[in-house]
């Protein structure tokens, strides 16, 4: 029957591979993510998890293995290209030029131009326009700004979460990628933030959100990808581990089988130590 089909990934990832002289950043990782749904993807330091999340926006190209969007396998030259295949990445470093404006910021490096000559040969801004469709993207993730016309510098981390994560989904049309969107933040900003997330995957967008807060991932994620030492050592859905369960799995104390199902303790000792039981 098709309802109980796997639906095809948007993006997968099969034996990605990523070397850097002696170091193996990436080693022989997969990765799946479907529509319309929030991936955690956590992970020790050291893991590989922004090296994954590189290669996978375009940002790195890997040594070997195969990316997928919409089931074509696909090689992006370049974030640029990533992009241009409806890939948006929200860097945990805050690309927004801070002197700028919102709506400015919504269309860095894709300007609209007045149109006709004006635009065309003197090569002006349609700045009216893109404040209006600023104005609309802001409006339908029902982010509360008083004026686009003020300079991202004058908002607070939370709101220029906010600006990086509209501009993202304002472009996206496949995938949102997020690198610890919720890191530098307080408790009332993450969760504007969180809010925000759930509000991208009710438009149909999937999700990737790279977190080292586990309450956070526990309460936004449909699924979680764990990374260790350079590949997936486990996808697994949020409600069938407890949270010291997830920990385990990402030292290593737990492992895991490939579909998630059944859970088989690698090393007692280190599992003792996480507080897990043997059953
Ligand atoms: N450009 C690079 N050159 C050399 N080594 C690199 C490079 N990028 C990553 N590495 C190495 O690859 C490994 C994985 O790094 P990566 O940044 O992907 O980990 P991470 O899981 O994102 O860690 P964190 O949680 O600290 O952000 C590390 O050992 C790192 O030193
Ligand atoms: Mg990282």
């Amino acid at each position: 029957m098709m309802s109980t089909q796997t639906p095809t990934p948007v993006l997968q990832a099969r034996g990605l591979v990523k070397r850097y002289g002696h170091v193996t950043a990436i080693d022989g990782a997969d990765f799946d993510l479907l529509p319309g749904e929030v991936l955690a993807v956590i992970g020790d330091n050291g893991a590989g998890k922004s090296s994954l999340i590189k290669a996978l926006t375009g940002a790195v190209t890997p040594d070997e293995g195969e990316i997928r969007l919409n089931g074509e396998v696909i090689r992006f030259n370049g974030p640029q290209d990533a992009r241009c295949h409806g890939i948006e990445t929200v860097y945990q470093d805050l690309a927004v030029a801070a002197s700028m404006d919102i709506a400015s910021n919504m269309f860095l490096g894709r300007e609209l131009r007045r149109p006709g000559p004006l635009g065309s040969v003197l090569r002006m801004l349609d700045k009216k326009r893109m404040r209006e469709e600023a104005a609309e993207h802001m409006a339908d993730l029902k982010i509360g700004l008083r004026s686009l016309t003020q300079p991202v510098e004058t908002l607070s981390g939370g709101q220029r979460q906010a600006v990086a994560v509209a501009r993202a989904v304002a472009w996206a049309r496949s995938v949102v990628v997020m690198d610890e969107p919720t890191a530098a933040l307080g408790v009332k900003e993450s969760g504007q933030v969180l809010d925000l997330i759930r509000r991208v995957r009710d438009k149909g967008l999937p999700v990737v959100l790279i977190s080292h807060n586990m309450p956070h991932v526990f309460e936004i994620a449909d699924r979680i990808h764990v990374h260790r030492m350079g590949r997936r050592a486990a996808l697994i859905k949020p409600g069938d581990y407890s949270m010291s369960e997830v920990v385990a799995i990402m030292t290593g104390a737990l492992t895991v089988d490939e579909d998630g199902g059944g859970t088989v303790v690698a090393d007692a000792e280190a599992a003792k130590a996480a507080g897990i039981g043997t059953n």
